[in-house]
């Protein structure tokens, strides 16, 4: 079977970008590769590799998790179902926080919930001064962050903690300036109505019955771990900005930025002197 074959054939039960995205996955191509080489054959193991994916696609599994990356902020993450898949809206919050790190400056940034790593990855590649902390809950995520991390050359600027929230940091007696979270912030309802994030990991996406109970959590917590005068840097999810406005701005004066759809999408929060 050619690739050019195969690509037709995929494409009778999945959309045709997808099933070419999956073709050059499956011959070791890059981008466009059953364009340029219609003719190239597949063997047995790509035959059984592609009938698999195809499969795995037209129930709805990420094409992230089928290829195991995604591109984010320039740069290849490795992504496994243990990891949410990196949207494109975080890169916003990338943004956010590299516009509070001053390049010459040496900083610790932490994010909590780090995931795939590619958020903080993103922000140390772009601040080769900065050093960073990522905890996750979940040590199957940490793996996944960690080989990120090596992948970019970065293992050696990052300290990864497993563990609930800020009690990683708590732990260790860790004051940073600068705290960044992407929070589960979907309502537990929603989830369980949107086949499309069935596939991402819950712990990633789960925030309560309304959403909001890590933002709850950290207007508890970040005071513990971020320095007085320092950030908080927090992705909203679609429409919460009020709500998490009301919570967080409890810890001090916010500013909230647009994403490119227009969504109220990062919310920046300077921690009181008095907390
Ligand atoms: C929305 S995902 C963000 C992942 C990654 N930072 C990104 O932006 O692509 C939320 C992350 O928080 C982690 N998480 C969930 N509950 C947590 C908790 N109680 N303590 C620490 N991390 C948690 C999940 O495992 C997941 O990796």
């Amino acid at each position: 079977m050619t690739a050019r074959e195969a690509l037709r054939e995929a494409a009778r039960r999945i959309p045709p970008r997808d099933a070419a995205l999956l073709v050059d996955q499956a011959l070791g191509m890059g981008p466009h590769g059953v364009y340029r080489e219609p003719q190239r054959a597949l063997d047995a193991h790509a035959r059984r590799w592609l009938a698999r994916a195809v499969a795995a696609r037209a129930r709805g599994v990420p094409l992230a998790y089928l290829r195991g990356w995604r591109e984010f902020h320039g740069h290849v993450f490795r992504v496994s179902p243990r990891v949410l898949v990196p949207r494109p809206e975080s890169e916003h919050l990338v943004e956010a926080a590299l516009a509070w790190i001053d390049a010459g400056i040496e900083v610790t940034v932490a994010e909590l919930g780090v995931g795939s790593g590619a958020v903080l990855a993103s922000i140390l590649r772009m601040r080769p001064r900065a050093r960073g902390i990522g905890s996750d809950v979940d040590p199957g995520a940490l793996a996944v962050a960690r080989r990120n991390f090596r992948a970019l050359g970065l293992a050696g600027r990052v300290t990864l903690l497993a563990g609930d929230l800020t009690a990683p940091l708590v732990a260790r007696g860790l004051r940073v300036p600068l705290l960044i979270m992407n929070p589960p912030y979907v309502p537990t309802a929603a989830l369980a109505a949107d086949p499309l994030l069935a596939p991402e990991p819950r712990v990633a996406l789960d925030g309560g019955v309304d959403g909001l109970d890590f933002y709850r959590r950290l207007r508890r917590e970040a005071p513990r771990v971020v320095r007085p005068g320092g950030h908080l840097v927090v992705e909203l999810g679609d429409g919460q900005r009020p709500q998490v406005q009301a919570i967080l701005g409890e810890l001090g004066p916010v500013r909230v930025s647009r994403d490119l759809a227009g969504v109220e999408r990062v919310m920046v929060v300077e921690i009181g002197h008095a907390l």
